[in-house]
């Protein structure tokens, strides 16, 4: 989770404002609870925060599951049994160093600033202490130790631990994947860079079995996948780029990570690690629970634990890193616009539907184009306002194509489709509509 300090590009400090703001005012993002004051660093997702990190999971589903004939999903309990977590390590070394500020009494992560309380400046610090970043809860109505649970801190250890399970099920033979995506939690002392690092957040995992001399190539093969991941969904390559960690740096499980890392506004920072986890969870699983988690090849008669390969992506950092690499303003016809170039699948909705004016006679022409695009695409209708203030409130949020019916659409059954990037407008029958913006989701 390292984030290098490098500086960032002159003016990306405004885009970070810029977008939170956005986030807020049109509903992407709202602090949790906000009539109550909020809890700290805890986001809920509006209703345009809901739709864009829906449309981020099935596109990572689309390439991760759907496209491939070697990974397959589970949807694993975010409680489980403690002995996972004793099994994984993550009781004993999920920890970050924690320091307190004995002036204001403030906590740090030790390694995230020199020997200076940032808030502060006093030099009267306690010395790191490691801090267990997992949630503690109970399971059932009494709160002994017998009773301890933890809120799962990565979606992983469900995974391992239905390895035979999956691999049984689905007849699988190493190399193969399981996948899964859902809540994270973890009790970081500092988070903060509004979602980007939360106490609650959502993962998207894969882990890839394979033989073990073949970890390596299958590492390098999953960094180049993943980061083209982020390509295709619209980041421009510059702004991305991966990063082998330090030994220093590397997970307990881990024997070397690659992160895919953006450009965000105060410097490159993770959105995912590519981690080689060896057999270390198998093995740990397999001693702990005294179940043998060997893959037999019938073929070879050979047994053997697989390693892992696992490509592991921040679902709400990513929407983060999206908005910030889409954000854009420029001028139409004289007029400053704030544009967010989302790509069309990423973007919460893919078609507004603007009927010209509320007049009655326009409205069941505009509703039955509405009703069409519906079935295949995410839609707003929208009849307020002049056409112009409705087109510049779509760009803000990012959708590709508003479809306007106006009074020549009652005669010729043609509609206007407009543009989002470059505002080019087209006529197009509505037969056609469907299919001509279906076209243009992956063009
Ligand atoms: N199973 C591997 C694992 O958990 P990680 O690097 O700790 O690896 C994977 O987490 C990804 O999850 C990160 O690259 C990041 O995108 C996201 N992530 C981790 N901690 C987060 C946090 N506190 N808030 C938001 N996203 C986080």
């Amino acid at each position: 989770m390292a984030t290098s300090p490098e500086p960032a590009p002159a003016g990306e400090v405004g885009l970070f404002d810029a977008v939170v703001n956005l986030c807020k005012r049109r509903g992407f993002v709202f602090p949790s609870a906000e009539i109550y004051g909020g809890i700290r660093s805890t986001y809920d997702y509006g209703p345009l925060g809901a739709l864009m990190l829906r449309n981020i999971r099935e596109a990572w589903w689309r390439a991760m599951i759907q496209e491939r004939d070697d990974v397959v999903p589970i949807d694993a309990a975010i409680l489980t049994n403690p002995k996972v977590w004793e099994a994984s390590g993550h009781l004993a070394t999920f920890t970050d160093p924690l320091v307190d500020c004995r002036n204001c009494k403030e906590r740090w992560r030790a390694d995230q600033i020199e020997d200076t309380c940032p808030k502060c400046g006093s030099k009267d610090l306690t010395d790191a202490r490691p801090f267990n970043l997992m949630f503690k809860t109970f399971v059932g109505p009494v709160e002994d130790a017998s009773a301890v649970a933890y809120l799962r801190p990565e979606t992983a250890q469900g995974m391992f631990v239905n390895f035979v399970n999956v691999a049984t099920t689905t007849r699988r033979k190493p190399p193969f994947g399981i996948a899964q995506l859902g809540r994270a939690f973890r009790n970081e002392i500092t988070p903060g860079n509004f979602v980007f690092r939360t106490r609650e957040f959502e993962m998207m995992e894969l882990e890839f079995f394979v033989p073990p001399a073949d970890s390596p190539r299958w590492q390098q093969y999953w960094c180049e996948e993943r980061l083209s991941w982020y390509v295709r969904y619209g980041i421009a390559p510059e702004k991305l780029r991966l990063r082998p960690h330090d030994k220093e740096e590397l997970s307990h499980y881990s024997s070397g990570t690659t992160d895919v890392e953006f450009q965000f506004p105060w410097g490159w920072g993770e959105l995912e690690g590519i981690a080689n986890r060896t057999d270390f969870d198998l093995r740990a699983h397999q001693e702990r629970s005294g179940t043998s988690l060997e893959y037999f090849d019938q073929a070879t008669g050979e047994r053997y634990v697989p390693h892992v390969v696992e490509p592991a992506a921040g679902a709400t950092r990513t929407m983060m890193a999206f908005l910030l690499a889409a954000y854009d303003e420029d001028e139409i016809g004289g007029e400053r616009r704030a544009v967010l170039r989302l790509h069309p699948r990423i973007a919460p909705y893919q078609v507004a539907v603007l009927p010209l004016s509320k007049k009655e006679t326009l409205t069941p022409l505009a509703r039955d184009v509405l009703h069409r695009l519906q079935r295949r695409l995410m839609c707003e209708y929208d009849e307020t306002q002049s056409i112009g203030r409705r087109y510049r409130r779509q760009d803000e949020i990012g959708t590709p194509y508003c479809v306007t019916v106006d009074f020549d659409s009652l005669e010729d059954q043609q509609v206007t489709v407009r543009e989002r990037d470059t505002t080019d407008q087209t006529r197009i029958p509505i037969e056609e509509l469907v299919g001509y913006l279906l076209a243009r989701l992956d063009a």
